[in-house]
């Protein structure tokens, strides 16, 4: 754990301040019903209102999505469109709900190759939410971890860093999470079992936690189910134990 890390009040031995999740099995969920993928990612983006409610009842602080990857891009053209509008879709259906249950929105990624429609709802969900402090919703989209460290390194050299300065704190402070503590749990649904480039640089000491549920069907068993399981790990973050 980075020294500069605080969770205020908070014990991380039992529940997990941050909570990263990488929304995996919509497509499947679909096909499985025969329909269109679409379909699946629709569904997806509907059960995420009650999800960040749930983690908050857990007193889960921070909560971190991933809704669209630099690699999902090659996906076919009318599948990306659906994923774009969708979150759209999100902010507008949610945003004033989110506000008044007082809840910091934050964008992780690049913007700049995202549409105008869908950059100008970003800035202003994150511009309105700034002050909130209950629980920070941190949507990674048109996000990857390789992607954001190549663009802290520009930073750096940008700014004319020494060698002798480049640190670990002065390659994280340059990261699209600067500031937010890293992950405790990042929980990916799907069945599958990988990071697929993202947090690569905040997961380091994360717990992972994999199951086979697919994302239109994480509910809150589910995320009972992974906070136990959190609670039951031992994390020693490269020592020994106490
Ligand atoms: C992975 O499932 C899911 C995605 C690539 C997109 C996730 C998007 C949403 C839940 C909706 C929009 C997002 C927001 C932030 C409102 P997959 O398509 O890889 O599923 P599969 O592995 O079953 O094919």
């Amino acid at each position: 754990m980075q020294a500069s890390q605080t969770y205020p009040q908070h014990d991380i031995k039992q529940i997990p301040y941050h909570v990263a999740i990488i929304m995996d099995g919509n497509g499947r969920w679909a096909s499985n019903r025969s329909l269109n993928r679409t379909e699946g990612h629709q569904e997806g983006a509907k059960v995420i209102p009650s999800i960040v409610k749930s983690f908050g009842q857990h007193d889960v602080k921070m909560l971190t999505l991933f809704g669209f990857s630099t690699e999902n891009w090659g996906r076919p053209k009318s599948e990306v469109e659906a994923i774009l509008s969708l979150a759209k879709d999100f902010i507008d259906e949610h945003l004033e709900e989110l506000h008044q249950a007082n809840v910091k929105l934050k964008h992780l990624g690049s913007l700049e190759q995202l549409p105008y429609w869908l950059k100008n709802r970003v800035q202003h969900a994150v511009q309105k939410t700034s002050s909130n402090s209950a629980m920070t919703l941190n949507l990674a989209f048109n996000y990857g971890g390789r992607a954001d460290i190549i663009s802290a390194v520009k930073q750096l050299i940008d700014e004319g860093f020494a060698t002798n300065e480049i640190t670990e704190h002065s390659i994280s402070n340059r990261l699209a999470t600067a500031g937010l503590p890293d992950p405790d749990l990042l929980i990916r649904t799907g069945g599958e079992n990988r990071l697929s480039n993202f947090l690569v640089w905040e997961a380091t000491y994360t717990e992972y936690y994999f199951t086979e549920t697919l994302w239109p069907d994480f509910g809150p068993l589910d995320i009972e189910k992974a906070i136990k399981e959190y609670g039951r790990r031992q994390r020693r973050f490269g020592l020994i134990t106490d």
